[in-house]
């Protein structure tokens, strides 16, 4: 189902960020469905990581940004997290000395002083159930109490992933979640998001590793230069000639990737690029 037969989650309507000369994000309009896995490609500095800034409000931008219909680009980031998204950041490291249950309860923490004094004097504890229920998303209950290193990388990944499913999110924005692991590892992961999306959530995936995206995604959109250059499914987008050049900066490949196509799927060099890395 499309997006926009499903009534998007969320949306985002010319969408434009610039950092002094430079635009970082130029006019993006993007929907994600609930329940949807929407990919979000590009090479290094195309604007990706700007895109998800920008969409929770870590970053100044243009343009409309909607959850659930209601309009939120103005809102604070505390504010967006409070209609249900919730990010991951890149390279986003869990805390070693805490337990995997205590890195997910530092993420729901209420910030402030306001919220210090009432813990104090409610002696309220971190909220049990919504931890429980983030770990079961990512089939990970069994290690509430050990330490991240105690974990596979992969495991270590979901983990940062349940973090951001704590307490009611409806829409996760993930920026490179699956960085360093192995073939293997990222197609376990692709199952784990897959089963978070079945939930009815909606899933944003930036990721470089492009046989785990086109294998997981519904829909991708393509950034170069903060532009969307392609957006479609991914048949379409493996195809598609703009997005093979984008990626491997030339445009001799496309004669290519002509070639190529008939060699079939596996041989695409989006492919061979995204295993390599
Ligand atoms: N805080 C910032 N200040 C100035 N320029 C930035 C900032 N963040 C990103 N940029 C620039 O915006 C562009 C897009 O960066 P980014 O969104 O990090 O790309 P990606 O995540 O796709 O690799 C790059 O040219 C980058 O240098
Ligand atoms: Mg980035």
């Amino acid at each position: 189902m499309s997006a926009e037969a499903a009534g998007a989650l969320l949306q985002a309507r010319g969408l434009s960020v610039r950092y002094g000369g430079v635009v970082a994000n130029d006019d993006i309009t993007l929907d994600v469905g609930a329940g949807e896995i929407v990919g979000l490609i590009g090479p290094n500095g195309a604007g990706k990581t700007t895109f998800v800034d920008a969409v929770t409000g870590f970053t100044k931008s243009t343009g409309e940004v909607t959850m659930g219909g209601v309009r939120i680009d103005g809102y604070s980031p505390h504010r967006r997290r409070g209609t249900g998204m919730a990010r991951t950041w890149q390279a986003g490291e869990l805390f070693a000395d805490l337990t995997v249950a205590e890195n997910l309860a530092v993420a729901v923490q209420k910030p402030g002083l306001k919220a210090l004094f009432a813990d104090i004097f409610t002696g309220s504890k971190p909220p049990v159930k919504t931890i429980d229920e983030a770990l079961t998303m990512v089939g990970l209950t069994d290690a509430a109490d050990r330490h991240p290193s105690e974990l596979a990388l992969g495991q270590q990944k979901l983990v940062g992933v349940a973090r951001a499913l704590v307490g009611g999110t409806k829409m996760v924005l993930l920026d490179e979640p699956a960085a360093g692991l192995d073939t293997h590892e990222s197609r376990d992961f692709g199952n784990e998001l897959r089963r978070i999306a079945a939930t009815g959530i909606g899933v944003l995936l930036i990721d470089h590793d492009m046989s785990l995206v086109l294998d997981v995604c519904h829909r991708l959109y393509v950034l170069d230069f903060g532009k969307v250059i392609a957006a479609g499914a991914p048949q379409e987008i493996r195809d598609d000639p703009r997005v093979v050049s984008a990626y491997l900066g030339s445009a001799e490949v496309e004669a290519e990737v002509d070639i190529d196509a008939d060699g079939g799927p596996a041989a695409s060099p989006l492919l061979q690029k995204g295993t390599a890395q």
